[in-house]
């Protein structure tokens, strides 16, 4: 695949969520190694656990059958017990899934090779990995922001109003798939807007909603003048 996004051009803080802007194209890439979770050392406790879950849930795939796949597993014992999450876009083939997986685990612990705390976000899928469970917690850093820039002047307000009467649908999803798509003409001209809405199915429905309010903010702060914009947050995607 790898189409490595042009490196991040600017990074600053938003309240206390750490936004990092990128501009990439899909397919892309973007990952996040957390420096301040913790370290681990080659072939210790963690290590071995981190190896074990992501070669045994994350690599096969063979469960993943469906469209917004989500597997979330650990491995080992405390304190050097391993958490990982793995999500699909909703609209991700089972087959782009399952590869789009593979290729995060087998990349991630390269990208950050001894931090205990790891994401990556693919335009079809995401991975987590952590020392501490991150199931059902909703997180909105690292967050990051991705542009599609293309001689765009975009109407922000249509991309605000489809991302939003998209959420509602994200938010009733249930508790498997929480991932809504859909489209709309822009106000002043003929274009048509495409957006998606989508949050891990572990969060809690008032927990998604508001990680979506958040993300529609953010495109609103940040998405003029671009064809198209990704907000990523560690349970959440949003794009137009
Ligand atoms: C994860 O690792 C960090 C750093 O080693 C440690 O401070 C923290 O307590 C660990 N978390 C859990 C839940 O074990
Ligand atoms: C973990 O390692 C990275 C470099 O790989 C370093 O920048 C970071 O400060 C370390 N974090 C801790 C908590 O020691
Ligand atoms: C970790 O284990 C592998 C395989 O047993 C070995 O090749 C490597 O040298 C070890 N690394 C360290 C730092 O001990
Ligand atoms: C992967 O899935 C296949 C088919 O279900 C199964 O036979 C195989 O044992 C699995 N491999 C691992 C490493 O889990
Ligand atoms: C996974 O990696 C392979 C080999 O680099 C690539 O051909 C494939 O397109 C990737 N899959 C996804 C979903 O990115
Ligand atoms: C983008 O703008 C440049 C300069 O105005 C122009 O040369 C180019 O053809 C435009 N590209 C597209 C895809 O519209």
């Amino acid at each position: 695949m790898p189409m490595v996004p042009k490196r991040l051009i600017l990074s600053f803080s938003l309240t206390l969520i750490v936004v990092t802007h990128a501009i990439a194209q899909p397919p892309f890439r973007i990952h996040s190694c957390l420096d301040d979770k913790g370290n681990y050392t080659a072939n210790s406790t963690y290590h071995t656990n981190l190896n074990t879950l992501l070669s045994s849930v994350f690599s096969n795939g063979s469960d993943i059958d469906g469209y917004g796949a989500f597997q979330s597993s650990s491995h080992g014992r405390n304190p050097d017990k391993a958490y990982a999450i793995g999500l699909c876009r909703g609209h991700a083939e089972p087959d782009v899934c399952r590869s789009c997986l593979t290729n995060s685990t087998n990349l991630l612990t390269k990208l950050c090779p001894n931090q205990k705390e790891a994401i990556v976000w693919y335009d079809q899928c995401m991975l987590r990995y952590s020392n501490r469970s991150i199931y059902g917690i909703k997180e909105t850093n690292p967050a990051f922001i991705i542009w599609i820039t293309q001689n765009a002047s975009s109407d922000v307000d249509a991309f605000q109003r489809n991302v939003q009467s998209l959420s509602s649908r994200a938010v009733a999803g249930g508790s498997f798939r929480k991932f809504a798509a859909g489209s709309r003409n822009a106000a002043n001209n003929f274009q048509t807007i495409y957006g998606i809405a989508q949050c891990t199915p572990d969060l809690s429905d008032v927990d998604c909603n508001d990680c979506l309010i958040t993300g529609v903010n953010g495109l609103t702060q940040y998405c003029k003048a671009v064809k198209g914009c990704y907000v990523l947050y560690a349970k959440l995607q949003s794009c137009l």
